[in-house]
């Protein structure tokens, strides 16, 4: 594990986005497992500014986004599609047909989580993984749980979530119940995870899940038992350590 300490949110945003570009020049076909949230917003900036300066070329890179929010269609502003849409894909030379993201519209929740599965296998695996950390310790919406899901599946939010993501829409009642996420052996299963955490409200759980036993009452702390994960916080994120 590698930890790279960031002096505020700008840092960590540019240090990550030399890791992500890193593996994009060195790869240019590689596969980028996705993350929304906040915490990624300024490294997606980043990456589009040098992709503009000309020194990022996204046309064969492949994206498979960690999670969607079930029932909230394409359009809407809060979904992840769109959320991806308006912070990257509509800023680069990235081919909407390389970009994956789990369908919140299926209601099928077994259908869709083995189409999803499907995806992920057909694109080969995922070459960077890029992870935020919700402050129960999720990743994705892998929420606490008593086992480590395997695969792509269906999940309840649970109420700190709800709440915590609330500030994205008009009211926590409009906060879907359910999600699509990846596993956390879909996860795991990427060759090299990118974990980026900012701000002191994230710094006790950002400890506990590095420094704590690996269970899966706290998600985030199976980034233990990964042979290559590299952490940028910042310094209010490590605040604890
Ligand atoms: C959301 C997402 C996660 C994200 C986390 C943290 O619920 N599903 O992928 O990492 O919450 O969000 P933020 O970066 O806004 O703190």
């Amino acid at each position: 594990m590698k930890l790279y300490r960031a002096k505020d949110y700008y840092d960590m945003s540019r240090k990550a986005a030399n890791i992500i570009s890193a593996q994009i020049i060195m790869k240019p076909n590689c596969v980028l497992g996705l993350a929304t949230g906040s915490t990624p917003v300024g490294a997606y900036k980043q990456l589009i500014e040098w992709y503009h300066k000309g020194d990022l070329d996204f046309s064969r890179v492949k994206t498979a986004n960690l999670d969607e929010y079930k029932g909230l269609n394409r359009d809407n502003d809060q979904s992840y599609y769109c959320f991806m849409k308006q912070n990257l894909f509509k800023h680069v030379n990235i081919d909407e047909a390389n970009t994956h993201i789990p369908d919140g519209m299926e209601a099928d929740a077994v259908k869709e989580a083995a189409r999803y599965e499907e995806i992920l296998k057909n694109l080969g695996g995922i070459d960077l993984q890029i992870l935020g950390l919700g402050h129960n310790g999720h990743i994705g919406f892998n929420e606490p749980s008593d086992i480590f899901p395997k695969d792509t599946h269906i999940v309840d939010l649970q109420e700190s979530t709800i709440e915590a993501n609330k500030r994205f829409f008009a009211s926590a009642d409009q906060v879907p119940r359910q999600a699509y996420t990846m596993g956390i052996g879909t996860i795991i299963r990427a060759k090299k995870i990118l974990l980026m955490v900012s701000g002191e409200d994230k710094a006790e759980i950002l400890h506990t899940a590095l420094c704590g036993p690996v269970t899966p009452k706290v998600p985030a702390s199976i980034l233990q038992l990964h042979p290559d994960v590299i952490i940028v916080a910042d310094e209010a994120a490590l605040s604890k350590w």
